[in-house]
C-alpha cells in the first residue's frame, strides 16, 4: 500500500499551493485529496473576500482556476437556499463545509424507462470543516442549507473543471442541461449575463 502524508494546509493560500501540487500530476487520489482539504481549518478572514451572498439563490464565486487542472470555487448559501438534483460531468467533486452546515441528499440515476420519483440512497448534515466526496458513479445529489437562521459557505474543488451539468425532477427523473456562471470571481463581481441561467453544482 502506498503511504500518503497529510500535509495540513496553514491558510487558505497554502492549500491552493498543495492543491496545484496534487493536480500537476496525472493521477489524482481521491482520499489525499479529501484528507488535505479536510486539514485545512477554515478562517473566515482568509475566504470572507471571496463569500458574496444573494437574496434569493446561492453564488458560485470562482477563487482558482488550477492551472486548468480544477476549478476552486465558494458557494454561498442563505437561509433556505438550496441546488437541483444534479450531475457532475464525469467530473470528481469535492466539497467542504467553511461555515454553517449544508444537508447532502444522494441520489440513483433514474433509469430511462421508470418514471416517478427518483431514488433516495442517503441523507446526511456536512458539518464544519467536513469534506464530502461525488462523482458519477456514486449517483446524483442535491445541496441545501435547511438553516432559516443561518448562511452557509462551502468550498468546492471540480477536477476536470466543467461549465455545464445536467439537472434532474425529483418527481419524473426528467433531466435538463445547464450552463453554469460565476457570481464573482477572484473576489470581483462578474457583470451581468444577458441571458438567465439556472446554475448548479
Ligand atoms: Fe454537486
Amino acid at each position: 500500500m502506498e503511504q500518503t502524508e497529510v500535509v495540513k494546509p496553514e491558510s487558505l493560500e497554502d492549500l491552493i499551493k498543495i492543491l496545484h501540487n496534487i493536480f500537476a500530476s496525472d493521477s489524482i487520489n481521491v482520499e489525499e485529496v479529501q484528507n488535505i482539504m479536510e486539514s485545512y481549518e477554515s478562517k473566515p478572514q482568509e475566504w470572507m473576500k471571496y463569500a458574496k451572498f444573494d437574496k434569493f439563490r446561492y453564488t458560485r464565486n470562482l477563487v482558482d482556476k488550477g492551472n486548468g487542472k480544477f476549478n476552486l470555487m465558494i458557494l454561498c448559501w442563505g437561509e433556505g437556499h438550496g441546488s437541483s438534483i444534479h450531475d457532475h460531468t464525469d467530473s470528481h467533486c469535492f466539497l467542504k463545509l467553511l461555515q454553517g452546515q449544508l444537508k447532502e441528499t444522494l441520489f440513483e440515476w433514474p433509469d430511462n424507462k421508470s418514471r416517478g420519483n427518483m431514488v433516495q440512497k442517503s441523507q446526511r448534515v456536512l458539518q464544519e470543516n467536513e469534506v464530502a466526496y461525488i462523482n458519477d458513479s456514486i449517483g446524483l445529489h442535491r445541496v441545501e442549507n435547511v438553516s432559516h437562521t443561518e448562511g452557509a459557505v462551502s468550498l468546492h474543488l471540480y477536477s476536470p473543471p466543467f461549465q455545464s451539468c445536467q439537472t434532474f425532477d425529483q418527481r419524473t427523473g426528467h433531466r435538463n442541461s445547464v450552463k453554469m456562471t460565476f457570481w464573482s470571481k477572484y473576489g470581483e463581481r462578474t457583470p451581468f449575463e444577458t441571458t438567465v441561467s439556472q446554475e448548479n453544482n
